[in-house]
């Protein structure tokens, strides 16, 4: 655990219960969109400014589905096609200057494309290539820094992604218990394997995003609302039902609440899910693919001070460098990724042929003595801390119904609501075809003035983001909320 004054980046934990007030209040209120005029405006800077990437990624539509290979870079009118990252800023191939609040979804918490980690991975590179399918020393060095930041992670597994170290670890956690239900909060995002795309971003909506996915895939998949522990359908009946019904093998969890926080859980939700499991005998799976290293370099564990029998790692766990995913936890559980065919238990098959390369695990292992060095995680919560406090003046200053929020360096600004959608709700499909327009048009209204962000909603700071980004992006914010529509 690291020794440093302040080791972590959440400053103060925000009151759930008004968050999720002003989420509910958020959806019960008249639409906020940006004024036309405005909205023609920031569209113009689209056709005007950015010939290029509307050229190059309407000619990637004949061969790439949607014009874009990843689901973040899909934004409108068209996707901005970048060609230089450094720090805190992007650049486009038209030569325009972006602050970078996407951070690539997460794993830059030390700014984007930074130099002392890029240059070790380039003497890697030089040396022996990015893989060689045999053992490098940077595999037992990062596991080696990992488990002394995270004591929990007796061992580690290093995969491709997080999608493949959610896989894995609902596989080990079932191979180890001989049980078969894995329960998860509904809302969380755990990759898109078969058996975790269900509830997925919006709670209580069980196989709405399953498309593809057999049913039969899913029977084993569980989800609760957030923070309902003690309630009819909360996790504690659930727990007990599934007694006789196969068991439950694991509580997966987002240690912050669903989709990054999107739906914010209680300070004590994570100690009571601790203690449920160890009652029903049931695994406990940390999935810190973004609070792993971004919160702290004791993660989202370190924080809470909660011990989870396994924890899945992405993004930050390869220094923003390709294939970031990992699972690690008691040696016990984790042995039966090592586990002889017929010995006993029987072997938890994972693999990838890319899986643990010498550049990701070098990668890795820099990136977080760069954060331990530098104090990155705790930095880039405090322009968290500042961009929140800009943003929220700002709103307050316009009298919106928006709010803001931030656990250190990962903040939600919510507009539009999506996420607080009430599947139940007759009228469900109209308000999200509509929500999903205004954030739509909120994201490319940032674009407009400078800010990437992901999803119009969601931001992630970096150390890189000094107190004059901050200042210049809450300037840009202002010019945004200073043109939506006034209710009168
Ligand atoms: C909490 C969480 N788990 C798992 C994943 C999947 O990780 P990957 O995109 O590396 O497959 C993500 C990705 O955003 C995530 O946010």
């Amino acid at each position: 655990m690291t020794t440093t004054a302040q080791a972590y980046a959440i400053s103060h934990w925000p009151n759930t219960d008004e968050l999720v007030a002003r989420g509910r209040r958020l959806v019960a209120e008249p639409l906020r969109p940006i004024r036309r005029d405005a909205m023609q405006a920031y569209l113009d800077y689209f056709e005007t400014r950015c010939a290029g990437s509307k050229r190059s990624t309407a000619a990637a539509a004949k061969y790439i589905p949607g014009g874009v290979q990843h689901n973040l870079a899909f934004n409108y009118p068209f996707p901005l096609s970048i060609a230089r990252a450094d720090g805190a800023y992007l650049w486009d191939v038209d030569g325009n200057r972006y602050i970078d609040f996407l951070q690539a979804g997460g794993p830059t918490v030390l700014g984007s494309n930074y130099a002392p980690v890029r240059e070790r991975v380039i003497e890697v590179l030089n040396e022996c290539g990015p893989v060689t399918g045999l053992f490098h020393e940077y595999e037992y060095k990062l596991a080696a820094l990992i488990n002394r930041h995270m004591p929990s992670v007796e061992m580690f597994r290093m995969l491709g992604s997080g999608t493949e170290a959610c896989m894995a670890a609902i596989r080990a956690a079932r191979n180890f218990t001989g049980r078969s239900k894995i329960i998860k909060v509904g809302g969380a995002y755990h990759g898109w394997s078969d058996q975790l795309v269900f509830g997925t971003r919006i709670p209580g909506s069980g196989m709405f995003e399953a498309a593809g996915i057999p049913e039969s895939t899913l029977q084993h998949t569980q989800e609760i609302y957030p923070n309902d522990v003690d309630g009819e359908n909360g996790l504690h009946a659930l727990l007990e039902r599934n007694k006789n019904d196969g068991g439950t093998a694991a509580v997966i969890v987002e240690p912050l609440g669903p989709e990054s926080a999107s739906r914010p859980v209680q300070r004590d939700f994570n100690s009571r899910v601790r203690m449920l499991c160890d009652a029903y005998g049931a695994l406990l799976i940390f999935d810190e693919v973004v609070t792993g290293f971004r919160i702290g370099l004791g993660g989202a564990q370190g924080y809470f001070d909660i011990t989870p029998d396994l924890t899945v790692f992405g993004k930050c766990v390869a220094g923003g460098f390709p294939a970031a995913g990992g699972v690690g936890g008691r040696a016990d559980i984790m042995r039966t990724f090592a586990a002889g065919i017929g010995g006993g238990q029987q072997k938890t098959l994972v693999g990838g042929t890319l899986s643990a390369n010498p550049l990701s695990a070098a990668a890795g292992y820099f990136a977080i003595l760069e954060m331990e060095r530098t104090n990155a995680p705790v930095l880039a919560g405090r322009a968290g801390d500042k961009l929140c406090a800009g943003l929220q003046a700002v709103i307050e200053a316009f009298g919106l119904p928006f709010f803001v929020y931030n656990h250190g360096s990962i903040l939600h600004l919510e507009t539009h609501g999506v996420l607080w959608l009430d599947i139940s709700d007759a009228d469900f499909f109209p308000k999200l075809s509509e929500r999903r327009k205004i954030a739509e048009e909120m994201g490319a209204a940032y674009s407009a003035e400078g800010i990437i962000t992901l999803a119009g909603s969601r931001l992630y700071t970096s150390m890189a983001d000094t107190d004059e980004v901050i200042a210049q992006a809450v300037a840009g914010f202002r010019r945004v909320f200073e043109s939506v529509e006034r209710v009168h």
